[in-house]
């Protein structure tokens, strides 16, 4: 049977700033399930990037003295860095100053002209450059004097210039009737319950040019304006497949995109602009939006401004990118804003990586050097208890995978510390080291089935903590081509009689 093909998205990320935890929690996130559809079999594309045009980033660059283009080049260097430090499994990095993104977002507006979508008209309203966004009176507050969205509290400014726009206005009928024959278009519900009221008050037509600057995407045939940024970001996708070439094998295994993995705050441009795009354009939709939660330091949204950053590059030096990537996905409940911290970063380091997974391989493996010359036994006798716990977590692949597909990452990890903990339960009642002088046999048989055990959850553990499952798994000799769910459903004996490698220690306990 061929393998299907999955696409998975991070959104590409302004090169304004150095990047941040906020940054790094989207493209964990998308990271985590694109690993877990590789080990379900699927060929997964996955694509990051920065997004670099548009007044935001003229503006900073302005700021700091450099050419634009250079400026963009120091910065995306940094988050294409990042890449590399979170463990991201990102099979291309799109740039917005590409060209092969610059011929894609010309054929998306060449199409919206030909379609009669786009009209030229005049701007006048009000505009936050930090967010990239249009907002209308009622979304907009005075503060201190100052006018700021009411949403995302960054200041506004208004603006009058000639626009091109998009008639927004006539597709809500046909984004409603998608949300409703796709319910899990927008997720999770909630934010789609949020979108459905919004765009069911009617939609407004967007402006989608601007004049009064020139770092963006040029119209075609009026160089006057450049594109919106947004019209321009949102077509990276789509450029990234190669678009407009449908014929490629990118284009045609991979579009419609599964999953675009988004913050909340990016919402309505993923659910409600992009489809309406895309149907003007003729080009499928994605299949699902995801919008997760902010990451919160001391309750509050991390920001530069207000001064509580949680910088991620100096918590992977100090604790290592597994734990990190491992506290994010355990704690911030995906969908809902999370506080973190220090504090219990390291609990969650000491309790579930340390002193359970961590100490259950250390204590088995350990315990097999020092009595079975480090060779895994054979099971030798039926060990009730050994295959209860081993097809407690086979017979729940099913619902594990439906999990993921519902991007419920929190039960999903909780349910395999929660194997771990019974697997460390298992080994201390069963006292192998008692069994030793008494009952070889069943020794034998404790050893087969928790090295089994910890096999198949380090497999599951693979898309969260790759490094250190990855260890987990050189240690017991297990083939690159099983380190998937196969590996785990598959009835063969895996394991006995193999040499134990190395033995190291996976997770230092922090102070
Ligand atoms: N460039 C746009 C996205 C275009 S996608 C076609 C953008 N960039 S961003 O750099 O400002 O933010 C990118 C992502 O980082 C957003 O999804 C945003 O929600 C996420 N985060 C930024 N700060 C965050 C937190 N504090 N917590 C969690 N994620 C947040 O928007």
């Amino acid at each position: 049977m061929p393998r299907k093909n999955f696409y998975i998205t991070t959104p590409i990320y302004y090169p304004s700033g150095s990047p941040h935890m906020g940054h790094a929690y989207s493209s964990i996130i998308a990271d985590v399930l694109a690993r877990f559809k590789r080990i379900e079999g699927y060929n997964v594309h996955f694509l990051t990037g920065t997004d670099e045009h548009g007044l935001k980033i003229q503006r900073e660059a302005e700021k700091s003295g450099k050419e634009t283009q250079l400026f963009c080049d120091e910065i995306s260097k940094k988050f294409k860095n990042l890449t590399k430090i979170l463990n991201l499994s990102n099979n291309d990095f799109i740039r917005t100053t590409e060209m092969r993104h610059h011929k894609s977002v010309e054929s998306i507006w060449n199409k919206l002209i030909q379609s009669g979508d786009i009209y030229l008209d005049k701007y006048k309203g009000w505009y936050s450059i930090s967010d990239e966004a249009y907002y209308d009176e009622d979304e907009i507050k005075d503060l201190n004097g100052e006018k700021i969205a009411i949403s995302s509290g960054s200041i506004v400014e208004w603006v009058e210039e000639d626009s091109f726009f998009f008639k927004l206005s006539s597709w809500s009928e046909k984004l409603l009737a998608h949300y409703k024959s796709n319910p899990k278009f927008i997720m999770p519900s909630s934010r789609r319950n949020e979108v459905v009221r919004f765009v069911e008050k009617g939609l407004s037509d967007l402006s989608v040019s601007r004049t009064s600057f020139s770092w963006g995407i040029p119209v075609p045939k009026n160089s006057k304006h450049v594109i919106y940024v947004w019209l321009d970001a949102l077509t990276n996708y789509l450029s990234a497949l190669d678009f407009p070439d449908t014929s490629c094998k990118l284009y045609s295994n991979y579009w419609p995109a599964d999953l675009h993995i988004i913050g909340k705050d990016i919402l309505r441009f993923h659910a409600i602009y992009w489809p309406a795009f895309l149907m003007a354009a003729n080009i499928p939709l994605p299949k699902r939006v995801f919008g997760h939660g902010w990451i919160l330091s001391e309750e509050k949204k991390m920001s530069k401004s207000i001064g509580n950053i949680l910088d991620p590059l100096e918590i992977i030096e100090n604790y290592g990118i597994d734990q990190l990537r491992y506290y994010l996905i355990k704690e911030v409940s995906l969908g809902n804003d999370g506080n973190i911290s220090l504090i219990n970063l390291k609990k969650c380091i000491n309790n579930d990586l340390a002193n359970n997974y961590g100490n259950l391989c250390q204590r088995v493996f350990s315990f097999i050097k020092k009595n079975c010359s480090n060779k895994i036994p054979n099971k030798e006798t039926n060990s009730k208890k050994g295959k209860e716990l081993t097809d407690k977590l086979k017979n729940n692949i099913e619902e594990l995978v439906e999990l993921m597909n519902n991007q419920d990452l929190n039960t999903y990890i909780k349910s395999i510390i929660d194997y771990s903990f019974d697997s460390n339960k298992y080994f201390n009642d069963s006292e192998p080291w008692s069994l030793k002088k008494t009952n070889l046999k069943e020794m034998n048989s404790v050893l087969f089935f928790i090295t089994e055990q910890i096999k198949n959850i380090s497999i599951l553990l693979l898309p969260v903590i790759p490094i250190s499952a990855n260890k987990v798994l050189d240690i017991l000799n297990v083939d690159k081509s099983l380190r998937n769910l196969t590996g785990i459903t598959k009835n063969d004996n895996l394991l006995s009689n193999k040499e134990l490698g190395n033995i190291e220690i996976l997770f230092k306990k922090v102070e």
